[in-house]
């Protein structure tokens, strides 16, 4: 869900190796356009008056007042010193990044209020640099969303028609506003836009003493789904021929990455291709393969989206094969371990690579292969016992662990303190034990619910939203913390982000509500947890 800017530093020192691994197997598939339900077969009457969905439900009001009160119309809540910053470019993007669970909760009051803030947002105007992922994932795919649930008839719509109409008309002057991020040699998307004189603001990326012009791989692979819903509904082919330009470089690597399907995080803009080999689930890749298979879900009758998902069938194999890995002595754990800048293997992986469970359950799935599925289900489990491991009951923001050969991947690793850690662990140590109010862990606990129906996947949803609402002060509720394992977990941090309304509560009321609402199987999720309905359902 976020891009790995951190990773820059650890770039900057790296050199770059060239790599002999065969391309992927792709162009042998078939296309065949055939898939399978997603959801289990529910009997009628789950979850029906289960009052866990309504605890969640009153979570979101709560901190909906809280927002309103101290820092409407800023982007993001400081619930500390009670007020508001804003840090997504200042259109209030808790507003449209939170309306469309507010939709899915019936919170019609509040949805008003949502409806008539976005359309009077002029999004041709910020004062500030517009970063283009932030844009994508949370502005344009949470009008999108709002827009396709409340016309969906499947909510109650007491709304003022044109407020509804606006959604759209606001979500096509967005992409359009952004649209100069694509002016480069090769189509790949610039990292930000000063708004005011539509200069393009660069990233570079320094490896072995050379610096190019970069783009990380999350940054250029997270936009198709959003585009190809945002030309379905206007009939503006445009947004889905840049989406896939940008997106070829990306399913056609050069050079070929480490593993197949395993591509870097770091590609030249200039040239289009790949500067680094940094592969893997995380943070800077991670929902660029996401939407591999969700895009495909969305139009299956597409023939680049047949392409897409034959890419997401390569990663997901070699994942399998390469990279899914346990701790010394744990099979019961299954973690799948990043690649470091030459590609080699680090066995560590950070929270955003938990949303793999979710998406590898779904496109198992779908596709009818049930090796992935399984793969799916292990990922959900050890992430969940992440959390399940804590005084605080939250997960950490990345781990490392003890391979096949009891060693880790840096040799500082092997002191006392992780040694101790890992015995009593599960084989790994916490590398950074701070929680960002992370709802990759809540997607993928989701997805298996979703999928399985086995009702275990409930109670560990639960049991994290408890954790999330303990040991905190009553005017500080579920703020950010530095330490999963200190009691009350160490210091709190003054900040909500607007993907606290878009995800967290949102995955959480749909684990506990009942399964047909927004159902897998009329509607594909954006990366921050934006439903928008399938094109051509299975
Ligand atoms: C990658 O390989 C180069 C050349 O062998 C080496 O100098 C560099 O330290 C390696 N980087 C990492 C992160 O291991
Ligand atoms: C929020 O309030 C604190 C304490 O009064 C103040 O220091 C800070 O500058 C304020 N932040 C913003 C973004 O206004
Ligand atoms: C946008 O560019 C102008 C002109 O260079 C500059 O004055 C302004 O500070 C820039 N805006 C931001 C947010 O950087
Ligand atoms: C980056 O792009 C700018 C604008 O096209 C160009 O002037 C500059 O030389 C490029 N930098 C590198 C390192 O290629
Ligand atoms: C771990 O899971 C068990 C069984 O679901 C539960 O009873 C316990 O409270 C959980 N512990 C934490 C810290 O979440
Ligand atoms: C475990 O890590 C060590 C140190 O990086 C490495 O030499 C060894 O080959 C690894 N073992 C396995 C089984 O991957
Ligand atoms: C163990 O290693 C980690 C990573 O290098 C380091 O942050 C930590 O301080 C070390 N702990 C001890 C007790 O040496």
């Amino acid at each position: 869900m976020v891009p790995s800017f951190h990773l820059q530093a650890l770039l900057a020192l790296a050199a770059v190796t060239g790599h002999a691994a065969a391309a992927p197997p792709h162009a042998a598939r078939s296309s065949s356009p055939t898939c399978n339900t997603v959801q289990f077969d529910f009997p009628a009457g789950t979850n029906k008056g289960d009052p866990r969905a309504e605890a969640v439900k009153q979570a979101y009001v709560r901190e909906w007042n809280q927002y309103w009160k101290y820092a409407y119309p800023k982007d993001d809540l400081l619930p500390i010193t009670h007020n508001g910053t804003n840090d997504l470019f200042g259109w209030g993007a808790s507003v449209v990044d939170g309306i469309d669970t507010a939709v899915v909760m019936g919170l019609t009051d509040i949805v008003e209020e949502q409806l008539k803030h976005i359309a009077a947002i002029d999004f041709t105007k910020s004062e500030y640099l517009v970063n283009f992922f932030d844009v994508n994932i949370r502005y344009l795919a949470g009008l999108l969303s709002a827009y396709d649930l409340i016309k969906s008839g499947d909510f109650p719509n007491p709304y003022d028609d044109d407020l509804v109409e606006a959604l759209l008309s606001q979500a096509k002057s967005l992409a359009t506003a952004i649209s100069p991020v694509f002016d480069t040699d090769t189509g790949l998307p610039v990292a930000q836009l000063n708004f005011s004189t539509q200069q393009l603001v660069r990233s570079t990326t320094s490896v072995n003493g050379v610096t190019y012009n970069s783009t990380n791989t999350a940054q250029a692979g997270t936009l198709i789904l959003e585009y190809y819903r945002l030309s379905d509904l206007t009939g503006d082919e445009s947004f889905r021929e840049n989406a896939k330009k940008a997106e070829k470089y990306l399913i056609n690597p050069s050079p070929a990455p480490a593993f197949p399907g395993l591509v870097g995080t770091e590609l030249d803009t200039d040239s289009g291709k790949f500067i680094t080999f940094d592969g893997g689930w995380e943070a800077g890749v991670d929902s660029f393969i996401e939407y591999l298979i969700k895009t495909y879900v969305y139009d299956r009758d597409d023939s680049f989206a047949g392409d897409l998902k034959d890419f997401w069938l390569t990663t997901a194999e070699s994942s399998a094969k390469n990279i899914a890995l346990s701790p010394y002595k744990n099979p019961q754990l299954t973690f799948l371990s990043q690649l470091d800048s030459n590609g080699s293997i680090m066995w560590t992986m950070d929270d955003y690579a938990c949303f793999a469970g979710g998406n590898l359950l779904l496109g198992g799935k779908y596709l009818d292969r049930p090796d992935i599925t399984e793969l799916g289900i292990k990922t959900s489990d050890s992430c969940h016992w992440l959390y399940n491991h804590t005084l605080t009951g939250l997960g950490p923001s990345s781990i490392g662990w003890y391979n096949a050969s009891n060693k880790p991947y840096d040799s500082t690793y092997n002191n006392g303190t992780y040694r101790a850690q890992a015995a009593k662990n599960g084989g790994y140590f916490i590398e950074d034990p701070s929680y960002s109010s992370y709802p990759e862990p809540l997607e993928s606990i989701f997805y298996a619910y979703r999928v399985t129906g086995d009702k275990r996947w409930q109670d560990y949803n639960w049991e994290i939203f408890k954790a999330l609402d303990t040991k905190r002060s009553r005017s500080v509720p579920y703020a950010e913390i530095t330490d999963v394992n200190a009691p009350g977990g160490g210091k709190l941090s003054n900040y909500v982000a607007s993907f606290y309304f878009a995800e967290v509560l949102k995955y959480l009321y749909l684990t506990f509500t009942e399964p047909d609402v927004v159902s897998l199987d009329k509607y594909v999720f954006n990366t921050e947890c934006h439903p928008m309905t399938i094109k051509k359902t299975c």
